[in-house]
Parts: C-alpha cells; structure tokens; sequence
C-alpha cells in the first residue's frame, strides 16, 4: 500500500480505535489461520483508525470523519460495505459533508439493485454526486487470478483465436458451483435467489470475458465496451422459450462431503420459498462469432463440492481415419477455483502393440504446480485497483444495466410460466431437470 495511507473504519457503533482495532484483528486471525504474522498485524494496525457515524442520519455530525481525512489532495476511496438501498443516500451525505475532491473515488458492491429499475435508481443517484470515472462497481469474481488469466490465455496466445468461435467451437460451459450454503445471510439471499445473486453478474462477466471480441488496449473502457457489446447479442428469454432453456432448482437436506446438512428451507426461518438456489440456463450470444454456439451456464448452493470451471468444447475432426468411435473431440477446460489451472484435452495413441487406440489426454498447466506463490484474495487486487485508478476490472453502468435487462426478461418468463424449482439433495450435482437439458442436446456437463 502507498506509504502514509490509512484505512478508517466507519459504522453506527460506537467504539474507539482501540477497540475497532481489536476486532479488525480477530476477523484477520480468523481468516489467516496458521498464516497469522503478529508483527505484520502490527505493522498494518498503524494504519487503521475507526468514527462512529450514522451515515443516512440527516442530523449526523460528519466533523469527526472530516478531522481524520488529509488536508493535501490524496486519493480518497469511500468504500460502501452496506445495502445497496443506502448507497445513493450515503453519497449524497458524503458530498454535502464536502468530502468528494476530484481524487475521490466510491466503491458499490454488488448487487446494484434488484432489477434493472432499481439499478437504475442507484446508478441515477450516485452519478449525481461521482463522475462515472470515480464509480467503481465491485464484481469481486473479475479480480480472481484466473479470471484474468482468461484475458491473457486469450489474447497473448495466438494459437487459440483462429478456433474462438463458431467455426470451431461445439459448446461451451460455465458452471460455478459452490458447496456453501446460506452461511447466515438467509434474509437477502431469499429475496434474491441464484439467478440474481450469481447469474446476473460473476457468471455473465465470466461469459463476457469468454466470448468478447480482443479489446483494442486493456484500458477500463475498451475491455468495457467490448463486454457490454455481448451482454447486448445475448439471446433473451420468452416465455416461449424459458422452459426448455432453463431450470431452477432448490436443495433439500442432504450430505456435503460426508456430513449432513439442512435443506434450503430448513435454513430458512418462515419455511415457505420459491427462491431459487440453483440455476441451469442455455443461451446463445447472437453475433457473427458466437451464432448457432450454445452456451451452457450453470450456478448452485450446496453442491458437492467447490469448483467453478469454463470449458470450451470444440467440434470433432472433419473426418476421422481412425474410425468415429475413436475419435473425441478437444476441449480446454479452465479451472477458476479451488486448484487454480488450464487444461488442454488432446488425442493421443495410447501406448502398446495390438489396435491403434486413442485416448484424451490433459496438457496440464496447473498454476500450484507452476508457480509455487500465495494466490491474492480476488479483494486484495480490487481494492489496489481502486487506488491506482484502474477501472478495467469494475463494471461500467451501462454494463450493469444490460445484464439486468436481459435478466428482468428470464424472470418475467419464469413468472409467466410459473416455474417452479425442482428439488436436488444437498451434496449432488443440481435438479436432475438440469443433466436432462443436456441429455436433450446429446450433451453432459463436464465434471471431473
Ligand atoms: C457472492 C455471492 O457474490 O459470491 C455469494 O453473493 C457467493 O452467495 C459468493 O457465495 C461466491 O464467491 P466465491 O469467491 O467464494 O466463489
């Protein structure tokens, strides 16, 4: 971190920096586990200071926060860690308290709003008080290492692009699965669901990077624009077409690696939900690279295990000499989490005398094995990001708003068709309606 930079905790509790300091250090050691390093905490507790203050308070006194910011021009990040529903009113207060300078920058964390109506709410305010230049809109998945591995995979390599598209590509699949499940934030995850909370932003962004053209450089708004121009080509749902092209799915108690664990609306205090916390959709992105190309997107809690991949599945050869059955197609499957890696499947003749068989083999770049180094916190990027004023990995307005355009569409289809989540045990791989998607296209959602 820049020398001299200070990071001042603010919230309605009162307590001192001693105190404030205490509790930053028990969620650290928490989170650091067998890491923890008692002289770094020293070092990093230096820069923390802590204000008591009710930020939608119209009688607040902002005197106090106001003492502790530097006189001199120095980049200043208000980093909003509230419900979406304050952002526009906290900024308003930050600017009446005389707190934004031209190096003043705010950070809103997902989701923005609940549907394209309120996002736009939201963007309308707080651009009433920032410049575009100084929103920073956290999409945390976009600072996950092999996130942007994905761009660099991509665009420094010129052996993938001349197969990055239709000609080339038979499927592609995303599926971020998590092993989680409400963790105890029942109250906004059942007002939200799946679709809103994962589908609407990590995934898309993660489609985005996928299938977007080559930016022109890597600055906030080429890559931006290049992103926005796929949420615009992807097909949007009618109630026509939402059944077969989607599922939704709710958890039922079950086992997660061995141990039990409750169902959806066990987790739940009232017990009664429609929400989903699963969701399978295929879509297809509607421009000349991508046509006629499904792709396959796939988010659920309480999944058998963690792991969120992009897999690209490219066409068979034209014509096999060694017989159909023989011959697979490449596929390149990029592992985002949990064991970080990229691996090319390729055919190759399995050793011994007799027939001539052939077997699909990774070419494996596993990044543990590559670079022997501690992964940064997809955060830890992010927020230095925002103090150097790199806006290329947050997203731009319009960008978020054209991802809830197109999901308002997928909801009003479900709403008009009324459909229901299907159940799946805790630990399993979603509704089985899900693997029947695929079945339908002669396909199976890649999972080793
Ligand atoms: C958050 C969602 O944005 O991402 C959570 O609100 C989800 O529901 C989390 O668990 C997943 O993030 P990660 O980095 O653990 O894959």
């Amino acid at each position: 971190m820049p020398e001299g930079s200070r990071i001042i905790g603010s919230a309605r509790t009162e307590m001192d920096t001693a105190a404030y300091v205490e509790f930053a250090k028990d969620a650290c050691k928490r989170n650091q586990g067998e890491d923890w390093d008692e002289a770094s905490w020293k070092e990093f507790a230096r820069l923390l200071d802590y204000q008591a203050l009710d930020a939608t308070d119209p009688k607040a006194d902002w005197k106090g926060l106001k003492g502790k910011l530097d006189k001199e021009p120095r980049v200043r990040v208000f980093y909003l860690a509230t419900s979406p529903r304050l952002y526009v009113d906290i900024c308003g207060a930050v600017s009446r308290a005389g707190l934004i300078t031209p190096e003043t920058r705010v950070v809103l964390e997902k989701p923005i709003g609940t549907d394209l109506a309120s996002a736009k709410e939201i963007n309308e305010g707080v651009c009433a008080y920032f410049e575009e230049q100084q929103i920073y809109r956290i999409d945390h998945y976009l600072g996950k290492e092999t996130v942007q591995n994905l761009m660099v995979l991509r665009f420094a390599n010129r052996l993938l692009e001349p197969a990055w598209n239709r000609a080339s590509v038979e499927h592609v699949q995303i599926t971020v699965a998590e092993d989680l499940g409400l963790e105890g934030r029942a109250g906004y995850y059942d007002r939200s669901g799946a679709l809103r909370d994962m589908v609407q932003n990590h995934i898309l962004q993660l489609l985005c990077l996928t299938a977007m053209e080559p930016p022109a450089t890597l600055d906030g708004d080429d890559v931006r624009t290049e992103k926005i121009k796929v949420l615009k080509a992807l097909r949007r749902f009618t109630p026509d077409t939402v059944d077969k092209g989607s599922v939704r799915g709710q958890y039922t108690a079950g086992l997660v690696h061995g141990k039990p664990v409750k169902g959806y609306l066990e987790e739940l205090e009232d017990g009664a939900s429609d929400t989903e916390t699963f969701v399978a959709i295929k879509t297809e992105i509607d421009n000349w690279r991508w046509a006629g190309v499904p792709f396959y997107l796939r988010t659920g809690k309480r999944m058998a295990a963690r792991r969120s991949d992009i897999v690209i599945q490219f066409k068979p050869v034209p014509h096999s000499i060694f017989g159909a059955s023989e011959t697979q197609a490449n596929k390149l499957v990029i592992r985002l989490q949990p064991d970080e890696g990229v691996r090319l499947f390729i055919q190759i003749k399995e050793p011994g005398p007799g027939g001539l068989r052939i077997k699909s083999l990774p070419l494996n770049l596993s990044y543990a094995e590559n670079f022997m180094v501690r992964y940064p916190d997809a955060y830890e990027r992010l927020l230095m990001d925002v103090v150097r004023g790199n806006l290329a990995l947050f997203m731009r307005r319009d960008e978020v708003e054209a991802a809830w355009a197109w999901t308002d569409e997928l909801i009003a289809a479900w709403e008009d068709k009324e459909l229901k989540v299907e159940s799946y045990a805790a630990g399993s791989d979603g509704p089985v309606a899900s693997a029947v998607m695929m079945e339908r296209d002669g396909r199976k959602w890649w999972s080793q």
